[in-house]
């Protein structure tokens, strides 16, 4: 299969492999969203069919949740079984603290909270996704819709206060339309370049009216699988 994939594709695919060895019998299971996740949930799949494993599964999104069910996995919601063991996600940045920029796949808000219900957090990522400081990749933040020209602006003045010197601010469309999260919100991507104190910005974020939760990921996970285009795998 791996020989079909392009390099990135590889890459992902093995970091998605390797991650499912953390699986154990019995475990209660998030999964992630994004397509690392994806290349995660079909190997897994695999292995509960191969060794007949037993796993209760909460999905962070409804496209994740359709595919883990299509491929035979039970999928609970996360208030039937309240805490989970751990969590296989992707990410689009970690920084050497593995703090995360997550969100690209607009699944930010019910990731943070699966990655927070769980005792261990692990990150799947191709190697590209590695940074010495976060904000390359525009920071998602989920908004409510009521009034998001609001909670923009009071954004950009928050931004501004901290000194960031990039702010750029963007509503997150889909086909021309403000895009919608499964929670129905929106998303605004914030382009910032470079993030000095990610703990603080996510702080702030979230106290601003209007925000529902930033793509900040700060002391919440514990291991990233690196995955390199020749197949070959770092855990950090
Ligand atoms: C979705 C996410 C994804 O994990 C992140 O965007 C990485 O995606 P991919 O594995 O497709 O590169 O945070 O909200």
């Amino acid at each position: 299969m791996t020989a079909e994939l392009s390099p990135i594709d590889r890459a992902k695919y093995a970091a998605a492999r390797r991650s499912v060895d953390f699986v154990e019998d019995g475990m209660k299971l998030g999964l992630g969203t994004g397509s690392t996740a994806a290349f995660m949930v079909r190997a897994l799949a695999e292995r509960v069919k191969a060794e007949g494993l037993k796993l209760t599964c909460v999905a962070t999104s409804s496209r994740t949740a359709d595919l883990a069910r299509e491929l035979g996995l039970t999928v609970v919601g996360l208030d039937e079984v309240r805490w989970l063991d751990l969590t296989i996600d992707g990410a689009d940045e970690f920084d050497p603290n593995l703090n995360l920029i997550k969100g690209g796949g607009a699944a930010l808000l019910q990731e943070k909270i699966v990655a927070t219900a769980s005792d261990r957090m692990i990150v799947i990522a191709d190697a590209a996704k590695a940074v010495a400081q976060l904000g390359a990749f525009p920071l998602p933040v989920e908004v409510v819709p009521f009034g998001w020209q609001t909670t923009k602006a009071l954004i950009e003045e928050t931004l501004y206060s901290l000194d960031v010197l990039n702010r750029d601010v963007a509503l997150r469309l889909d086909q021309g339309k403000p895009l919608r999260t499964d929670e129905g919100h929106y998303i605004l991507d914030l382009d910032l370049r470079r993030i000095g104190n990610p703990r603080q910005l996510a702080l702030v974020l979230n106290q601003i009216p209007g925000v529902v939760e930033n793509g900040l990921f700060v002391d919440i996970c514990d291991i990233v699988v690196v995955g390199n285009g020749d197949g070959k795998v770092t855990v950090r």
